[in-house]
């Protein structure tokens, strides 16, 4: 090889060197800020077009006969549309289709205005596969499926998940997923409570629309608000003052539920019939008394087999320095005389399952605890996020600290069967309970042969 050309190999040696180093840099934080990623901020990424977006299906009104769904848009949609056909094998289920006119709530966000429109769908046919799409007449959303409920007390399963509220996007993601891939058959998915952290920021609505995405359009939502749906301020940062917490503005918008609550509680307490289940729909940060009365009324004139009710804050607590002893004292002796068979719930970032319990009262003639004979409720704390906190001493039959857990209920004539997976879709607790004519259920537990999941000790504190 000539000099020159060793020249030459050494120069591009020397370069491709540089270059790889170069490449291979530690990326600090004060590099260049032309080349550094940014990031992207929310007003852009959660900014509402005349596209609909954040499609939601609940239900207003008869599961079997009507199906409502709601959805947002930024301010240049006038004219808020719904499509509706039985769907077809085939594309031209569209000559079919009915309209229905959507109503608009106009809803100011601390990343700017958007509007929400809602259409209930009614006169439905029972049990049918229906496809619908919502928008202005020009901007539409995906023709999407859904099916409407039976009449009667056919088996189903629905879904259950406890607090999402943190880190929407990056954790709590993979949870509806999974569960939606575990059952996509379930009817509808129950959140309990605390979807979100600052129910004032739009960007945590949007981390949560997306996290379940299109999933939100076929299958319906029924949710309550925990704490974290109640606003400390107003979007312009003026604070309520102490103990005047407002449900978040984004809540009524967002979802279509039953108006049948407490007046003054409308779409945040509510009861709803599923296919021979009766849900019953709790607020825990409000009027706790007047809820108790209104319940008892619902739960009196009840035909249905089975009756479930969800509530944020727990009857009883899973973790540390956390106990609500009103609204055990307000509510648990009228789930004891109604047989609430399962009460779902969150608020306290560990897991917790009880046996069949009742109320329990003092003797006064004996000083003795006695437990309400006739009662048999079975309690669940869970939780789907990631925020975690420290288990207490309360005996649970199982429970769980530092697992994201999403729960599937299947009804099946006189027995209901529960299992718990963890976010990675291992079933961590089950059971199933058996209704006896004029007796207490029967628990059934089949809780899987696997450790339970502890933080190890020098994690706690
Ligand atoms: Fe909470």
């Amino acid at each position: 090889m000539s000099r020159r050309l060793k020249l030459l190999c050494g120069l591009l040696t020397a370069i491709g060197v540089a270059g790889v180093l170069y490449l291979a840099r530690p990326i600090t934080s004060q590099g260049d800020s032309e080349t550094e990623p940014k990031e992207v901020p929310a007003e852009i990424l959660y900014k509402p077009t005349a596209v609909p977006d954040r499609i939601i299906l609940t239900w207003k009104g008869d599961v079997a006969t009507t199906q409502a769904v709601t959805w947002r848009t930024d301010t240049t949609v006038k004219t808020p549309v719904a499509e509706i056909a039985e769907a077809e094998a085939g594309p031209w289920f569209v000559t079919k289709a009915k309209k229905f006119e959507g109503t608009t709530t106009p809803l100011e966000t601390d990343l700017g205005p958007s509007l929400y429109h809602s259409v209930d769908f009614t006169g439905l046919t029972p049990n049918t596969l229906y496809v619908y799409r919502v928008g202005d007449g020009v901007n539409w959303s995906s023709w999407t499926h859904f099916r409407t409920a039976s009449p009667d007390a056919e088996p189903f399963s629905f879904i259950y998940f406890g607090d999402a509220q943190n880190a929407l996007k990056a954790h709590w993601a993979r949870v509806i997923r999974e569960a939606y891939s575990d059952a996509p058959d379930a009817k509808f998915m129950l959140h309990a409570g605390d979807l979100v952290n600052v129910p004032i920021r739009d960007a945590e609505w949007g981390e949560w629309n997306q996290a379940g995405g299109w999933v939100n359009g076929m299958i319906p939502s029924i949710a309550i608000p925990g704490n974290h749906e109640y606003a400390k301020e107003d979007i312009y940062g003026n604070k309520y003052p102490i103990g005047r917490r407002r449900l978040a503005p984004h809540w009524r918008p967002s979802f279509a539920f039953p108006d049948n609550g407490p007046p003054g509680q409308e779409e945040a307490v509510y009861w709803l019939d599923f296919q021979g289940l009766r849900i019953v729909c709790l607020n825990t940060n409000d009027k706790i008394a007047e809820q108790a009365a209104w319940m008892d009324e619902v739960l009196t004139d009840n035909p249905n087999k089975w009756t479930i009710v969800t509530q944020h804050a727990p009857i009883y607590s899973a973790s540390r320095r956390r106990d609500n002893p009103q609204i055990r004292n307000a509510w648990q002796p009228v789930f004891d005389k109604h047989r609430v068979d399962l009460v779902l719930q969150g608020h306290d970032h560990s897991y917790g399952r009880t046996g069949l319990m009742g109320f329990e009262q003092e003797n006064t003639s004996t000083g003795i605890n006695v437990r309400n004979p006739k009662a048999g409720t079975v309690y669940v704390v869970s939780v789907s996020g990631p925020k975690m906190y420290d288990r207490n001493e309360f005996p649970f039959v199982r429970r769980a600290e530092d697992t994201q857990l999403y729960q599937v209920i299947s009804i099946d004539g006189d027995e209901l069967r529960y299992d718990a997976r963890t976010a990675t879709g291992e079933l961590y607790d089950a059971f199933t309970i058996k209704k006896r004519d004029g007796q207490v259920n029967e628990l059934i537990e089949r809780v899987p042969d696997t450790p339970q999941r502890m933080r190890p000790a020098s994690r706690e504190g």
